[in-house]
């Protein structure tokens, strides 16, 4: 396996292939860690993780903070509401300080799209990107495509739908870039109002018909409708989403039969997918969930570790 390099992971789209590949080579090792009796090694005894997220979140934060117990490491949580933040005191400054307590990385998830990236050119720490904005969730989309290939065997070549939100989802953003990278044919269909344009120089095709997609489809990515995001109104109503492009029972008699339901969470059930749907026998979301721990186990160890066995 070639060396890894990256001092922070921002992005999927800065990412190669190879490094891509490389993380999800080392979650492999690491899923085994969590099914053993003592879920823990030492690879990260002594290092510090601050997880710092202005957003709310159930499974991100849940898992990084596993992850990092799993390894070994000193965390602690930061929540924005009860910091100095409230003084008036900047996310630069707050990371600084943070910074100046001698921590080994940052993870961060805010509402505006750069917030990682701007913390990466300023502080030493290493940053970790667990959500900006609309740009990205890169490591959402390494669980994805973790839990893809553990189910199908390859992710190259398969047709793989994301469906929903297009717009507002840093989750379809890193997916299209790791998955076109991972050669998958990325197809992405929602309403027209929720589609950006020039999506298809990203090198996926675009659809708004659910119904033709679902037979080509191995993998149907929903997306979660953003209430919260939708001030301005790209939707009539949730009920006319949810019938015309929900799945459901009846949409999914057209799937192929070892077709994979997906869905980053948190689920709108009755809207993206019915209550059947998320729960059925194609269901893969809480094994994505799982998978989300050694993604993010393997993403600290590359980042921080010493390189030593994972058995050590
Ligand atoms: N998928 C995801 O980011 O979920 P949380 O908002 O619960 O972290």
């Amino acid at each position: 396996m070639a060396e890894w390099t990256k001092h922070s992971l921002l992005d999927l789209k800065s990412l190669s292939v190879e490094e891509i590949e490389m993380i999800l080579e080392t979650a492999k090792s690491f899923k085994e860690v969590s099914s053993r009796d003592v879920k823990k090694v030492p690879a990260l005894r002594g290092k510090t993780v601050v997880m710092l997220f202005f957003e709310p979140s159930t499974r991100t934060r849940t898992s990084f903070e596993l992850a990092a117990k799993r390894l070994s490491a000193d965390t602690i949580n930061i929540a924005a509401s009860s910091s100095a933040l409230s003084k008036g005191e900047t996310i630069l400054d707050m990371a600084k300080n943070i910074e100046a307590m001698n921590v080994d990385a940052i993870i961060v998830r805010h509402s505006c799209s750069g917030v990682p990236l701007v913390l990466a050119d300023n502080l030493s720490a290493s940053i970790i990107n667990a959500g900006d904005g609309c740009r990205e969730h890169p490591t959402q989309a390494l669980l994805d495509m973790f839990t893809i290939n553990e189910k199908l065997g390859k992710i190259k070549g398969l047709n793989i739908s994301i469906v929903g939100d297009i717009l507002h989802s840093r989750v379809a953003r890193s997916n299209i870039w790791g998955l076109t990278k991972l050669g998958a044919n990325v197809t992405v269909c929602g309403p027209s109002t929720m589609m950006p344009a020039g999506i298809e120089k990203l090198g996926v095709k675009v659809s708004y018909d659910i119904d033709a997609i679902i037979p080509e489809s191995d993998v149907l990515m929903l997306l979660r409708i953003q209430k919260e995001r939708q001030d301005d109104k790209r939707l009539p109503s949730i009920r006319e989403y949810a019938k015309i492009f929900g799945v459901n029972q009846e949409r999914l008699r057209k799937a192929k039969k070892e077709v994979l339901i997906m869905h980053p969470g948190p689920t709108n059930r009755g809207v993206e997918l019915s209550a059947e749907v998320a729960d059925g026998e194609y269901s893969v979301i809480l094994n994505q969930v799982t998978n989300g721990v050694a993604i993010r186990m393997a993403v600290l160890y590359l980042l921080l570790g010493i390189r030593e066995p994972v058995s050590a």
